[in-house]
């Protein structure tokens, strides 16, 4: 069963990219993160970023049918009516994750147009972020007969 973690755009400078906020945590740290709680979960795991919205909805149609995805969409957040549809479409458990507390932070990011569709946000808790999101879906796993 596969867990997919997907990443929006500016994502893949995460390390350099405005460290006052994000830290200096890499992409690859976070992979490399998500790849030791799913294993810890027994789950395999789909990571992937891009900076193209419509590569982005692709990559959730591609997460149908799998155990889950952590979303962390990045700015599309706070635009993407078509992200969203995406996620309301493929019937996959998603749970929202933002590396920084969006809520302490410019107001044009306290609204989501993603939250009403996924099981639940996490934000503002870095990379442990993803860690926290493969773990609440995998207690939300159906329990074993
Ligand atoms: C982010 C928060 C978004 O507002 C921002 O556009 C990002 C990263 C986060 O992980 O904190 O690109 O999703």
């Amino acid at each position: 069963q596969f867990v997919h973690v997907l990443n929006g755009p500016n994502l893949n400078l995460l390390g350099t990219r405005e460290p006052e906020i994000y830290g200096t945590t890499t992409l690859a740290d976070v992979e490399a993160a998500c790849r030791a709680a799913a294993a810890g979960h027994k789950l395999d795991l789909v990571f992937r970023q891009t900076n193209h919205e419509g590569e982005l909805v692709e990559q959730i149609h591609a997460a149908r049918g799998s155990f889950g995805v952590v979303l962390n969409a990045g700015a599309y957040t706070h635009t993407s009516v078509a992200l969203r549809d995406a996620i309301a479409a493929s019937g996959v458990p998603t749970v929202e994750v933002h590396l920084s507390n969006v809520f302490a932070r410019e107001a044009f990011r306290h609204h989501s147009y993603l939250s009403p569709v996924v099981r639940g946000v996490i934000c503002g808790f870095g990379l442990n972020g993803y860690v926290l999101g493969i773990a609440a879906l995998a207690a939300a796993r159906p329990t074993l007969p």
